[in-house]
């Protein structure tokens, strides 16, 4: 079975209450409950992990490099300037995938860049929760071709 973190960044812990026109009405409880169940119907394991700090996001990230498999990341607002965000992502061997609800391409112009999907598997927007749902099967995808590669 593979393990999965799946690590929020600032903000996302008041899903529901924050800005519910661009981030939907469900709370984060909700989002982690369907991101678990989504994940053990592919055969996987997730844990969400969420951090207001960068620090704190860094270090998770440290943390699971050679216990876990994959990261579905969504870094928030960290996604448009952090470097250390970027490399701590570079800094570690499993595939990570960006995620976000919205599609930060249609937004505000500092959203359009991501100084972190550069380093990441690929990136995926705009889906609302499915964002993070998407991120699980193509993180399975990814996870899957790479075991086949090395037998
Ligand atoms: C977000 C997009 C970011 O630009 C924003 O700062 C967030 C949420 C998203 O999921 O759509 O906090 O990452």
């Amino acid at each position: 079975m593979w393990n999965v973190l799946v690590l929020h960044g600032p903000n996302l812990q008041l899903l529901g209450e924050r800005e519910p026109e661009t981030y939907g009405s469900a709370d984060f409880n909700s989002l982690c409950q369907q991101i678990e169940h989504a994940a053990q119907s592919l055969g996987m394991q997730a844990e969400n992990r969420q951090s207001n700090s960068e620090g704190a996001l860094i270090d998770h990230l440290h943390a699971v490099r050679l216990s876990f498999d994959g990261v579905i990341f969504n870094p928030g607002a960290y996604t448009h300037y952090s470097y250390a965000l970027r490399d701590a992502v570079a800094a570690i061997a499993i595939p990570v995938i960006e995620v976000h609800l919205s599609n930060v391409h249609a937004r505000e112009e500092f959203r359009h860049r991501s100084v972190i999907a550069p380093v990441c598997a690929g990136q995926i927007c705009g889906f609302g929760f499915n964002s993070y749902l998407l991120g699980l099967h193509a993180l399975k995808m990814i996870l899957e071709e790479t075991s086949r590669e090395s037998v």
